[in-house]
């Protein structure tokens, strides 16, 4: 998919004040243990800018500047550590292949930048994900201010970049969508893949292998955050990442996984039998959840607010706990519904936007992206429940985009009916 970078610069410029600079930095890689790192992942606002996903990086925009608008700082090419770590594009890459107007040694950040910032008024910046700019910024200002008797002024305003480019990465184009869609039927051919090969007696980790594979298979070269893969009473621990369990016959297994697919991630839970058949009190929970999911997605329209769907959720697994004798009169069904019913999903699986504006949840409108996610959780140390119960636990979540007139599943073919996960699993 070819996404334009230099329009989304180009909207977000519109929007800042007169005379600013735009400063973004790149992420750090993170070490995983002595020489070896986890993945690198740019941040996810600087690719949004950029689609520049090296570490050791400085996005400068300075609109109101005569030359050099677009200025980036990055590694310089070097054969010897490419030939260690990989390919740099230097900073004639930057700007023969990313539009920068100007390039410059990452090395030289702190001599030039305090240059390129004299004389304007304000500096935007990320406060959310600073990504460690915050203390070089202020040397550079601290920098401009002691050369204030060689006609240098150093700017009066520092500020936040956030709610502007937050705002319209909450708001997805027609080919962020077709992006997400992609991610998402990544995700479902691996939810699909793994309802057909789980077995009693496989570990946790082995079928959580079937995901990787298949996202990887698919062109995704990363999961967009580690996956859960919970058998029985794992499944109601909310970040159970251990993986490592064997899976039992006549339990249930709760998988959270989903691919990131050109930094976009798609965020999909499916709970189902390792057997391949629910018993009677799983099945009963399950319908609970799944209804909830239903009546929850039929929320997400234009005009209804942000937490509309939470609200159904929280209806309909109270009311279904009630009827199944779980919640016995008392309504507190926090202690099987813990957490709330979704979250903005883009370039982060939480993704950025806030939820509530002027102190009110927010209208939904066409181009967000939500996820819906209910659950039931029962955990086998829970007091006061009968013991057919204990150590169920689901949770069924799809990806949704917000339409003109209601809503589309953007992960609509991952089976979750009991029935289709049935017929899927013994076919
Ligand atoms: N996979 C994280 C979440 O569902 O929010
Ligand atoms: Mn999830
Ligand atoms: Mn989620």
């Amino acid at each position: 998919m070819n996404i334009d970078f230099l329009a989304r610069r180009k909207a977000l410029l519109a929007q800042v004040l007169e005379d600013s600079v735009i400063v973004l930095a790149s992420s750090s890689p993170k070490v995983r243990n002595s020489d070896a790192d986890f993945p690198y992942r740019q941040d996810s606002s600087f690719f949004y800018l950029s689609g520049f996903s090296e570490p050791d990086s400085l996005l400068v925009l300075r609109p109101s500047a005569k030359e050099d608008q677009f200025v980036m700082f990055c590694r310089d090419r070097d054969p010897v550590r490419e030939q260690w770590d990989g390919f740099r594009a230097g900073q004639e890459g930057a700007v023969s292949k990313f539009g920068a107007d100007k390039a410059y040694s990452y090395s030289d950040v702190n001599e030039l930048m305090p240059k390129l910032m004299d004389g304007a008024k304000n500096v935007y910046y990320s406060m959310s994900s600073p990504n460690g700019i915050e203390a070089p910024l202020s040397d550079w200002i601290t920098t401009i201010r002691g050369k204030t008797r060689e006609g240098s002024v150093a700017p009066q305003n520092l500020l936040s970049l956030d709610l502007m480019l937050h705002e319209m990465r909450l708001k997805k184009s027609s080919d962020e969508i077709a992006i997400m869609k992609k991610a998402g039927s990544i995700t479902t051919d691996a939810h699909i893949r793994a309802m057909e090969s789980v077995r009693p007696g496989m570990y946790e980790y082995q079928l959580e292998a079937e995901y990787l594979h298949t996202f990887m298979q698919g062109g995704a070269r990363h999961p967009a955050y580690n996956s859960i893969v919970g058998g029985g009473n794992n499944a109601c621990i909310l970040h159970y990442v251990e993986n490592n369990a064997l899976l039992n016959d006549g339990d249930l297994v709760l998988v959270d996984a989903g691919c990131e697919y050109e930094h976009y991630a798609s965020d999909v839970t499916r709970t189902f039998p390792v057997n391949g058949k629910f018993t009677e009190e799983q099945k009963a929970v399950y319908e609970v959840v799944l209804e909830a999911h239903r009546q929850s997605m039929a929320e997400v329209k234009p005009g209804n607010k942000w937490n509309s769907p939470h609200d159904k959720s929280v209806e309909v697994i109270t009311d279904g706990l009630n009827d199944l004798g779980l919640l016995k009169g008392n309504n507190d069904y926090t202690k099987f519904y813990m957490h709330r019913v979704g979250h903005w999903i883009g370039m982060d699986v939480h993704d950025v936007g806030n939820y509530k504006v002027d102190g009110e949840w927010r209208d939904l409108e066409p181009g967000m992206v939500m996820t819906i996610e209910p659950g039931i959780y029962i955990l086998d140390s829970l007091e006061g429940v009968d013991d057919k119960w204990k150590g169920i636990g689901i949770r069924v979540e799809d990806d949704v985009l917000v339409t003109e007139d209601g809503f589309e599943i953007l992960t609509p073919d991952a089976p979750r009916e009991v029935a289709d996960i049935e017929h899927l699993m013994n076919s």
